[in-house]
């Protein structure tokens, strides 16, 4: 059954002129963009957007990092898109990511690791509503 996720293009992909391949990679994984715009996160966004968080000690250094450069925003869609992505994305770490993985491929570090996808269908809802008006998706 078709699904949507939400993906961000980190700053270290569009600061190491990844971010066109990272897409190609996506499209070639099945996605269709629904939606994408190129931004730079405000501190505001940045911290609203990873609020779940915020107790951790990598927060503020993740803000900071979020907020560094500008980021590509995506709404994908596709049949299992929330495992699928996150299958195409590799582990947290790009260290332990699988061969061929995005992370694996572009990622720097647990920090710099490329790219954000969607946990659930019900929070890629949520990230899709925080950055796309749902006319961008008709
Ligand atoms: P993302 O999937 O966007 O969700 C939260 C982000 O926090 C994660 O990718 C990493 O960029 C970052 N992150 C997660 N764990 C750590 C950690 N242990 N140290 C630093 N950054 C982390």
């Amino acid at each position: 059954m078709s699904e949507r996720t939400f993906t961000i293009i980190k700053p270290d992909s569009v600061e190491n002129g990844n971010a066109g391949r990272i897409i190609s990679h996506l499209e070639a994984a099945g996605f269709t963009i629904l939606a994408a715009r190129m931004t730079h996160l405000s501190q505001n966004q940045a911290q609203a957007f990873y609020a779940v968080h915020n107790e951790r000690p990598f927060y503020n250094d993740l803000v900071a990092y979020m907020t560094s450069g500008p980021v590509w925003v995506m709404a994908l869609e596709r049949d299992q898109a929330v495992p699928t992505l996150r299958k195409e994305m590799g582990a947290t770490n790009p260290a332990d990511a699988d061969q061929g993985t995005i992370r694996k491929l572009y990622g720097e570090s647990i920090e710099r690791n490329a790219i954000h996808g969607s946990d659930s269908s019900e929070n890629a809802a949520i990230e899709i509503a925080f950055f796309f008006p749902a006319a961008d998706l008709a």
